[in-house]
């Protein structure tokens, strides 16, 4: 059977595994496949590829190889950086982050206060944007860290981390960032951004799933979060997943040779695939600030309709995209982070993000805007939110005149 084309536009949520990351992967599962640590020749090339692939992320974060630990994703070097502020400073038990984290964040923040600890989870404006002066008041003398992502996952809006991480510094607060939505669309400079702590997942910048990173500054004290072998330094038990991180190595060189052309050509192609939705279709608007804004991401609404069945329809045409609501006992709850800018429930509920990538095309977009206003007419045509529909009651009219 002739495969489906694939139309990807959710390069947040995960990228394509690289050409190139795999042939640099497949030696280190079929061949070299000894245990890192082993003293003995037949693991020496596994040891160096540990190496080369510490020095190749390092350098796309501007680090030293020393200040990388190898995690096994984004959720574990977050969960690590306010585990190990918290166990190295007991007598501080308060946490500040924001009311639009990852749920790596979000969750490990409920975890915390269910342990007694305070979290303080910072608001954002209606366009996303976080007013640091907020950060200042909201520091105490028992904050342990400071934990803000550098930039949204679901509308692409960054965060002025490098001030944030210097208001922390001065009051001799940690602070860490979860930079996974960056790599390869931004440049990455940890010294420079003057951060303690900053996490990476490779699975963002097209190597597998997996594999993550901790960057921990020099000199700033580390509890590991695993505890048992020595490997990473005594900063984190378990041994290596040597091919992942080869992988990872492979790809954080390819995201800094590629850099320009992220910000360029997909910044283009978002561009035009943003303008062509709100100037082609009726009753859409974008989520979240213009600027500053992750290159690939555009988050729309599509007022009137639910998006599960715009990416229901959109997936029956081998279409990709995704919604920040939850499915939670049975009911869809409207994404925390559009709800945390006041976006109104019913624009909530119709809004779809659109992540692009290395591999999209012009064609694909063109594609994609072929089809999505028939998709959104026949969806507002029975939906009884429009206004126009039969069925349309005097609560729905209530609500959708708030969007
Ligand atoms: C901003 C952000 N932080 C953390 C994560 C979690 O990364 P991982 O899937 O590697 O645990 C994600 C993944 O979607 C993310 O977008």
């Amino acid at each position: 059977m002739p495969q489906r084309p694939l139309y990807y536009f959710d390069n947040n949520a995960t990228t394509r595994v690289a050409p190139e990351v795999l042939d640099a992967m497949w030696p280190f599962l079929a061949e070299h496949w000894g245990n890192p640590s082993s003293a003995y020749s037949f693991s020496k090339p596994v040891a160096q590829a540990l190496e080369k692939a510490r020095e190749q992320v390092a350098a796309l974060i501007h680090a030293d190889p020393k200040e990388i630990v190898f995690t096994s994703c984004g959720t574990e070097s977050n969960n690590t950086a306010i585990h190990s502020a918290l166990a190295l400073q007991p007598t501080k038990r308060h946490v500040i982050t924001t009311a639009v984290e990852h749920s790596a964040n979000l969750k490990y923040g409920e975890f915390l206060q269910r342990q007694g600890y305070t979290v303080t989870y910072l608001p954002v404006e209606s366009d996303g944007s976080i007013d640091i002066h907020l950060l200042e008041q909201r520091l105490r003398p028992d904050t342990a860290i400071v934990s803000i992502m550098w930039a949204n996952n679901e509308t692409g809006v960054i965060f002025p981390i490098e001030e944030m991480a210097a208001i922390c510094a001065s009051r001799g607060v940690l602070f860490h960032t979860d930079a996974v939505q960056v790599p390869g669309k931004l440049p990455i400079d940890a010294r420079a951004l003057g951060v303690d702590f900053l996490s990476l997942s490779a699975h963002k910048l097209h190597a597998p799933k997996g594999v993550g990173l901790l960057y921990t500054k020099r000199r700033t004290k580390f509890q590991p979060y695993l505890i048992g072998g020595h490997q990473e330094r005594g900063r984190r038990g378990g041994t290596e997943n040597v091919p992942y991180i080869v992988g990872f190595g492979r790809a954080a060189e390819l995201a800094v040779a590629n850099l320009s052309e992220e910000n360029t050509r997909v910044r283009a192609l978002r561009d035009r695939l943003e303008q062509g939705i709100l100037t082609s279709i009726p009753n859409t608007a974008r989520n979240g600030a213009t600027e500053p804004r992750l290159p690939n991401t555009a988050n729309i609404s599509f007022q009137f309709v639910e998006s599960e069945a715009v990416l229901l329809m959109l997936d029956q045409l081998g279409i990709c995209a995704s919604s920040g609501s939850a499915c939670t006992t049975g009911s869809v709850e409207p994404s925390h982070v559009l709800t945390a800018m006041g976006v109104n429930p019913v624009r909530a509920r119709g809004s779809v993000r659109f992540s692009l990538g290395r591999y999209n095309t012009a064609e694909e977009v063109d594609y994609l805007l072929q089809q999505l206003p028939g998709i959104i007419a026949r969806l507002r045509a029975i939906s009884p939110l429009d206004p126009k529909h039969p069925g349309h009651t005097k609560v729905n009219a209530r609500m959708a005149r708030q969007v």
